[in-house]
């Protein structure tokens, strides 16, 4: 179902929402302004929906928010230390947006843009959009596309495919964040797996600043589920970025997208959600300063209502081809595919 909404955004057309709809009656809405996610409703099995995904009560909220809640974030989701890629001894300057540094892609980047809707049906939308040379200060023409299909088995899968005509670092993801207790109260008490043995510890910018770490450090071990807030703020690394807000480097095999990245549980643990990846990295970011986000209601998000879990290269990646990951950079005739489900399970 497609509607369109009566206010206006920036560029003074009206947004379009789109609504999905699978076998068992599970909704998500999405909407072409960032190619956004906008809600995810799952059937509980007793005639009630579950709302999973942090949002705005209206498309204009979202113009007041800082958060992406819900966005396509990109050119290169993360951080970029400093604002520089450094390519062949070859420096180029993007243009900063967190202090000096730039964080998801820049201001105004494809989060805060109109997509165009380019091919529709009752489970599946894509979007796509065109960001000049440039844009952000980042080098080449690029295309990109998302598709987002939710299947009947409660999958919300989301691709990108990309293409530049110059050599650039490619990193879109979705900026998501989840409360499966039907946001009626913080995520502290769902219990969280992810299926990674080291992560990147960051300074209080949020950029890297050691090398890759085993998680045994501190609070950063998820590889047996616990609860989000049993070592929260439990150590100093977490401390100086007020919670979890760290990359996890993920285990090999999660990449072909069968071995779930992470696994999230409600609180009462009648939702759970797996999540599935191509990419590398999972960044971990509990909500720490979500206070004061509009929220759904028309009210406001406190801090650690949701949580994202945001598949990508790890942070600042184009300068630091040391790390052990494929190369995030797109060369012209290539394309950039990249693939992150959601898979939602109602337990019993
Ligand atoms: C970052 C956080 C940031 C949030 C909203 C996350 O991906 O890691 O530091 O506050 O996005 O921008």
């Amino acid at each position: 179902m497609l509607t369109t909404h009566p206010s206006l955004a920036p560029d003074g057309a009206p947004f379009t929402v789109l609504t999905l709809t699978n076998a068992q009656g599970m909704r998500i809405s999405l909407m072409d302004w960032g190619a956004t996610w906008l809600s995810c409703e799952v059937p509980m099995g007793d005639g009630q929906m579950r709302e999973t995904l942090l949002g705005c009560h209206s498309p204009q909220d979202y113009l007041r928010q800082t958060a992406y809640l819900g966005a396509t974030v990109g050119r290169y989701a993360n951080r970029i230390a400093f604002s520089q890629l450094t390519q062949r001894s070859h420096t180029i300057k993007l243009v900063p947006n967190q202090g000096e540094h730039q964080l998801h892609g820049g201001a105004n980047g494809p989060d805060r843009r109109r997509w165009a809707i380019v091919a529709r049906d009752e489970q599946s939308v894509t979007f796509s959009l065109r960001s000049p040379d440039g844009d952000n200060g980042f080098p080449g023409n690029l295309a990109v596309k998302v598709t987002y299909t939710l299947t009947n088995e409660g999958r919300v899968e989301i691709r990108y495919v990309a293409d530049v005509d110059r050599l650039c670092p490619v990193n879109f993801t979705n900026h998501a964040y989840f409360n499966l207790d039907d946001n009626s109260t913080d995520c502290l008490d769902h219990r969280l797996f992810i299926n990674a043995e080291s992560f990147l510890p960051v300074d209080r910018e949020g950029i890297p600043n050691a090398a890759l770490t085993p998680v045994s450090i501190g609070g950063m071990d998820f590889r047996q589920p616990k609860r989000v807030g049993q070592d929260l703020l439990s150590d100093d690394g977490q401390r100086c970025v007020g919670g979890y807000d760290h990359a996890y480097l993920l285990s090999e095999h999660c990449r072909d997208g069968q071995s779930p990245a992470a696994t999230l549980w409600s609180s009462d643990e009648r939702v759970m959600m797996n999540v599935y990846t191509s990419k590398p990295a999972l960044q971990f970011y509990s909500g720490n300063f979500l206070a004061g986000t509009p929220s759904r209601d028309g009210g406001e998000y406190g801090r650690f209502a949701g949580l994202a879990l945001e598949s990508e290269f790890l942070p600042d990646s184009p300068n630091h081809p040391e790390w052990p990951q494929p190369d995030c950079w797109l060369t012209p005739g290539d394309t950039y595919h990249s693939m992150t489900a959601y898979q939602f399970t109602v337990l019993k």
